[in-house]
C-alpha cells in the first residue's frame, strides 16, 4: 500500500504527550523529553513502507524464514535546528540510521530560504530519507531542503513533523506529491508572524530553552 500525501498519527499516546507539549507551563526539560518519545511513535509510522526481505534463521524449534530489513541503512536528515530535537528518539528506533544536517536561513530581502551548511550521507538514491523538522509552518524551508536532496539523487524521501499548518501541507503537495507527510497533528492555520496556530510556540525555544 502506497502511504497517502498526509499522515496524522492519532495514537493516544502521541495525542496525550503533544498536549503537554503545547502547554506552555511545561518546562524545557518535559518539553524535550515528549519531544524524545513523540518521534520515537511516529518514526514507527513514517517507516512502514521500508522494505523487507527475507533471510533463513534458525529458532530452538526449527529453520525458518523470517522478515528482515532490505537494502542500505536510511537516511535521516535534520533541517536545523529543531530538527535536531526529533533525531534521538528516531535513533533510538533506527540506531543504524545515516544522519545528515541541513541548516538554512530566510534571505531578508527576498524572503526566500538560502542554504548556509549541509552534510548528508551518500548514496541517497539507494536509502529511504527522512527528513524532519518539527514544525511545517509555510513549507518554503522543507521544500528547499528537499529539493537539495533530491539534487544530490534522493527518491524515496518521507518528511516527518510534529505540527503541520495547512498552507505548509500544501506548498509540499504542490512541490513535491511524491514526498508523504506524517504528522501528528494538522492544525488551523498559520498566524500573522507565520507561527503555526494554535501550535506551541517556537519550537526550537521551546526545546533549547533560548528566547
Ligand atoms: N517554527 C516554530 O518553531 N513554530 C511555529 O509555529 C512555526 C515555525
Amino acid at each position: 500500500m502506497t502511504q497517502q500525501h498526509l499522515t496524522v498519527v492519532n495514537h493516544p499516546l502521541v495525542q496525550h504527550k503533544l498536549t503537554i507539549m503545547r502547554n506552555k507551563q511545561t518546562s524545557t526539560a518535559g518539553f524535550r523529553r515528549l519531544l524524545r518519545e513523540i518521534s520515537l511513535l511516529l518514526a514507527y509510522e513514517v517507516t512502514r513502507e521500508l522494505e523487507m526481505t527475507e533471510t533463513t534463521i534458525e529458532t530452538p524449534l526449527c529453520e525458518m524464514q523470517a522478515p528482515t530489513l532490505e537494502g542500505k541503512k536510511l537516511a535521516l536528515i535534520s533541517i536545523l535546528r529543531a530538527g535536531n530535537g526529533l533525531m534521538d528518539g528516531i535513533l533510538e528506533l533506527i540506531p543504524g540510521a545515516r544522519v545528515g544536517f541541513i541548516g538554512l536561513y530566510r534571505d531578508p530581502e527576498t524572503l526566500k530560504p538560502v542554504q548556509y551548511y549541509s552534510k548528508v550521507p551518500n548514496a541517497l538514491d539507494a536509502r529511504m530519507t527522512i527528513v524532519v523538522d518539527p514544525m511545517l509552518a509555510t513549507g518554503n524551508s522543507s521544500v528547499a531542503a528537499i529539493d537539495l536532496l533530491k539534487q544530490q539523487g534522493a527518491k524515496n524521501l518521507r518528511f516527518l513533523c510534529l505540527l503541520a499548518a495547512p498552507e505548509g501541507v500544501q506548498r509540499m503537495k504542490e512541490a513535491h506529491p511524491d514526498v508523504p507527510i506524517v504528522t501528528a497533528s494538522l492544525d488551523e492555520r498559520l498566524d500573522d508572524h507565520g507561527y503555526i496556530w494554535p501550535g506551541l510556540g517556537d519550537a526550537g525555544d521551546r526545546m533549547f530553552g533560548t528566547k
